[in-house]
Parts: C-alpha cells; sequence; structure tokens
C-alpha cells in the first residue's frame, strides 16, 4: 500500500458520477427531477443517438439566479435541505447536490437560466468538470440544460454506452414513470428530431395514464388496510409482456423498482399469467412513512417495508379482486372482441 492522501475534488465527482450517472436515462432522470422540484409546469426532453451526443432539458420551471447557477456546480450545493432535520421531512426528489457537478464532470455541459423576476439569465458552460465561461443571456424564465458527449472523458464509461436505440427505450422509461404521478406537468421527449412521447397536463393520474398507455385495456386496483393502500390499474394477464418494464410502481409516490413489490404482484397473477410474462400497469402503494425505509441511495429504487407480508396480502387480495371481476374470466375461450361490459380504461392508440 502507498501513502493515504485526499482525493481532489475533481476525481471524488468523476467517481460520485460513476454512482449516479451511468447512461443518460440516469442523466435524464436527475435532469427531469429538478425540472419537477423547480415547479414546471411544462418540461421538454430532447436527445440525439440515444443521448450519447445531446440530452437536453429544459423547463418553465423557477430558474436559477447568476450566483446560484454558479454555486450550483459546486458538490454538495442544493436548495433543497438545510439541516439533519430537513431528511425527515423530504418532500422535494433530490437533496444531495450531486447531480449537477457529477453530469458536468462527464459531458460538455451548458446551462442557461433565469429566474421569473431577473430581467436577463445566466449561461455557464463546463466541460469535463472545467468551468469555461459565465456570462449574461437573453432567455425565458427557466432552465434549459444541454448535456453534450457524454463521457466524452471517461472513455471505459463510454464503452459500457448500448445501442443508441437501447438507451432510448430507457429514457422512455424514466420519462413514463417520472410523468404517471404527475398529471399536471407536461411532458414532451424528442429522440433524433421526432416526437416520441407527449404527454399533455393533465387533472388526474388516471388521464396521464391514459396517455402513457393509448390503447391499453387497465382495470382499477383498490383497496387497503391497517393504513396501507393500494391504488392503480392493471392489464389484462391475458396481454402479459415479456419484461416487467411497463409496470411502474410507487411507494408513498416515489418510483420505485422494487422486487418485492414485482413478485407480489405476479403472485396474486398467479397461474393466469403464463410463465415469463409480466403485466403493465400502474401500482401505487401508501403507507405511514415510517413503515416503510425508502432507500437513498441516489439510484437505486428498492425499498424496505416494516411489515412485508402485510403489504403482499393487500396486493394479492386487491389485485385477486380486480382479476375475479374481469370480463376475460367469463371470456376465456370466446372470441376476442366480444367483451362488453367492463369498467376499464379503453382508448385507441393515437397515430401520432
Ligand atoms: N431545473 C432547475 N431549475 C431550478 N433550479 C435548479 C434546476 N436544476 C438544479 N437546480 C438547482 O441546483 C441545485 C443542485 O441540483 P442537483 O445537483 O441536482 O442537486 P439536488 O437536486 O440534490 O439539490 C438544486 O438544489 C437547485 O437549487
Ligand atoms: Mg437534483
Amino acid at each position: 500500500m502507498g501513502k493515504i492522501r485526499v482525493l481532489s475534488d475533481d476525481l471524488v465527482s468523476k467517481i460520485a458520477a460513476g454512482e449516479i450517472v451511468e447512461r443518460p436515462a440516469s442523466v435524464v432522470k436527475e435532469l427531469v427531477e429538478n425540472s419537477i422540484d423547480a415547479g414546471s409546469a411544462s418540461i421538454e426532453i430532447e436527445l440525439e443517438s440515444g443521448g450519447r451526443r445531446l440530452i437536453r432539458v429544459s423547463d418553465d420551471g423557477e430558474g436559477m439566479a447568476r450566483d446560484e447557477a454558479l454555486l450550483c456546480l459546486e458538490r454538495h450545493a442544493t436548495s433543497k435541505i438545510k439541516d439533519v432535520k430537513d431528511l425527515f421531512s423530504l418532500t422535494s426528489l433530490g437533496f444531495r447536490g450531486e447531480a449537477i457537478p457529477s453530469i458536468a464532470s462527464v459531458s460538455r455541459f451548458r446551462m442557461i437560466t433565469k429566474t421569473h423576476s431577473d430581467m436577463t439569465g445566466t449561461m455557464l458552460r463546463v466541460d469535463g468538470g472545467v468551468l469555461r465561461g459565465v456570462e449574461e443571456a437573453g432567455s425565458p424564465p427557466g432552465t434549459d440544460i444541454e448535456v453534450k458527449d457524454l463521457f466524452f472523458n471517461t472513455p471505459p464509461r463510454l464503452k459500457f454506452m448500448k445501442r443508441p436505440e437501447t438507451e432510448l427505450s430507457n429514457v422512455v422509461d424514466i420519462v413514463e414513470r417520472e410523468a404517471i404521478p404527475r398529471p399536471g406537468v407536461a411532458f414532451e421527449l424528442r429522440s433524433d428530431g421526432r416526437v416520441l412521447l407527449r404527454f399533455p397536463a393533465r387533472d388526474s393520474v388516471r388521464e396521464r395514464i391514459e396517455s402513457v398507455y393509448p390503447g391499453t385495456r387497465l382495470f382499477p386496483v383498490e383497496g387497503g388496510e391497517e393504513g396501507v393502500r393500494l391504488t392503480g390499474f392493471l392489464g389484462s394477464p391475458l396481454e402479459g409482456r415479456s419484461t416487467a418494464r411497463k409496470l411502474y410502481t410507487y411507494v408513498n409516490g416515489r418510483a420505485v423498482r422494487d422486487r418485492f413489490l414485482t413478485r407480489a404482484v405476479l403472485g396474486a397473477y398467479g397461474k393466469m399469467l403464463e410463465k415469463g410474462r409480466f403485466p403493465e400497469g400502474v401500482l401505487f402503494v401508501e403507507l405511514p412513512p415510517g413503515d416503510v425505509d425508502v432507500n437513498v441511495h441516489p439510484t437505486k429504487n428498492e425499498v424496505r417495508f416494516k411489515n412485508p407480508g402485510l403489504v403482499s396480502g393487500i396486493v394479492s387480495s386487491c389485485i385477486g379482486r380486480m382479476l375475479g371481476n374481469a370480463p376475460w374470466l367469463a371470456s376465456y375461450g370466446r372470441a376476442p372482441g366480444s367483451e362488453p361490459y367492463w369498467q376499464g380504461l379503453t382508448r385507441e392508440r393515437s397515430s401520432s
């Protein structure tokens, strides 16, 4: 072993970047969550080459004044918590103050931002973690961040990038996942000039889900006991998918990809679902904050329930009820298209 050394800030942010910024979808997640935290009504995401060449996120949120814009490049600079008690009453998605400096350390980064009260905005550029310039810029209120040439200065990471189509489909998942519980925020995702997703602002989660799953029949799931509440819309076992990607689960409003929950859902579908298939749809679990440990690791989105048996029991009974009432039981073996009487969501796939 050599001598102990304190790592340089630059190296520390590259290491943190390795944890937070694994791929284009993680950049999109961090930037979109910042836009949501900034109170935006409309968020636009634009990609080139699956995010490898360009990721751009622009919002109409509260924006930043010049000194805030400079400060947000520093590690652990955040406007979202002040002291330790805030950790236990978090309402924002971010709080570590690591995303912006991490992203800026592994890309060519440009931010234009303006508050609603300032007359002019600020533009700043950072190349691979090095501040290249700060100037005044004309801009509408809000924040516009461009991330070019992701991982240009960390070649090993670059090698791990998947094909643009794969990276793109991960970004689609992230945008859907963030958009579902926030119907009041409009989202648009464009890739190489084409509109891939367009979710206009809506009044209810149900209407937002209709835009996310056009043409898919989803059935309401609802119930709960002992302080645990389950709501959502899930698909027919006859229309399972080969992956769990389009099954979006949330715990207390936070998106999670939790194996325990997925397994509970699969268990509830049981034999009705062909082996290796997953239902699509959306499930919200609400429970007292003390009954769940929402892991606050920057990227892991697993959770730990204090009483897992209670949660899986409720998942099982609610989904069981939905499956028992749904029309396919009666229409097993019947010609498709002859299911006249259910209440699920239906909408034709739009042409766009
Ligand atoms: N789109 C945005 N609009 C307004 N402020 C932003 C935006 N993105 C980042 N910020 C500011 O920069 C700070 C740092 O962002 P980030 O590095 O993601 O850390 P965190 O979100 O954990 O606070 C935020 O706390 C916020 O004050
Ligand atoms: Mg953040």
